[in-house]
């Protein structure tokens, strides 16, 4: 199996961190309320990851399709982005966090960006844990992006091809692309809204109605306990019983 795997041993969750603005709206509050309190989730679950077993942990924050929101949305959510990844890193460093940031960098403001190479510098040499940020990320336009730097002489066999293109994939992060093992998305909607579609391609799927400001260590910790009871075949037959 040509899949790419993260230099860490655990396993690598993907989040797709859904249903703020409802959580907010349910409150009477500011859909930006929602997300300002799905920051708590964001550590929460970062604390709780490492005892199930994680260690890539990949957060969907701000998708290229998000840019359509009304843009003082936008502009308090790069706010709180700002926010969080300045204050962080401190903490990060003491547990051996690692901070990546994956999207596109050109649409960014300056003074997030400059925030996003702080906190990845600054936790650049942490080795434990694995945290990904996924802002103004569309799949889609990283894999067209990785395809249109695919050279047609490296193509000669289709594993090395994958390989290959997972190194692509990941180039604007200097890694190869880790495969998700579990993604989990929030909120009730079904649907992966172009997240991680070549890194999910054998991901088991895990669907909560949990608003992401409710989401809590043991949700995390339910959602692992259903993921080790799944069969992943990767195609081939279940294994004898
Ligand atoms: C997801 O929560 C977070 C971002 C897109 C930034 P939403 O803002 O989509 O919350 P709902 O789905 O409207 O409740
Ligand atoms: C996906 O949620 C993006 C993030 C959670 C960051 P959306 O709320 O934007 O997705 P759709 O619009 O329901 O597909
Ligand atoms: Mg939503």
């Amino acid at each position: 199996m040509n899949l790419s795997h993260s230099d860490l041993n655990g396993l690598h969750v993907a989040i797709i961190m859904d249903g703020s603005g409802r959580w907010a709206r349910m409150r009477g509050l500011e859909r930006t309320e929602g997300h300002r309190a799905g920051v708590e989730t964001v550590r929460r679950v970062i604390a709780a990851a490492p005892d199930l077993g994680v260690s890539t942990l990949t957060l969907h924050s701000f998708s290229s399709g998000n840019w359509q929101r009304p843009p003082q949305e936008v502009e308090r959510l790069f706010g709180i982005f700002e926010d969080f990844l300045f204050a962080e890193p401190t903490l990060w460093i003491g547990r051996g966090i690692r901070l990546s940031v994956i999207g596109r960098r050109d649409r960014l403001p300056a003074s997030l960006l400059q925030t996003i190479e702080y906190a990845e510098s600054a936790t650049g040499g942490c080795r434990n844990f694995h945290l990904r940020l996924a802002i103004d990320y569309s799949a889609r336009h990283a894999i067209l992006d990785a395809a249109r730097r695919m050279n047609a002489a490296d193509t000669a066999d289709s594993e090395a091809e994958q390989e290959l293109f997972a190194h692509l994939l990941g180039q604007a992060e200097g890694e190869a692309v880790p495969e998700v093992d579990l993604l989990i998305r929030t909120g009730g909607e079904q649907r992966l809204s172009d997240f991680m579609l070549w890194e999910s391609a054998y991901a088991e799927l895990y669907f909560t109605p949990r608003l992401w400001p409710d989401f809590t260590g043991e949700d995390l910790s339910e959602a692992l306990k259903e993921f080790h009871l799944r069969d992943r075949r990767y195609g081939a037959l279940a294994t004898a019983v």
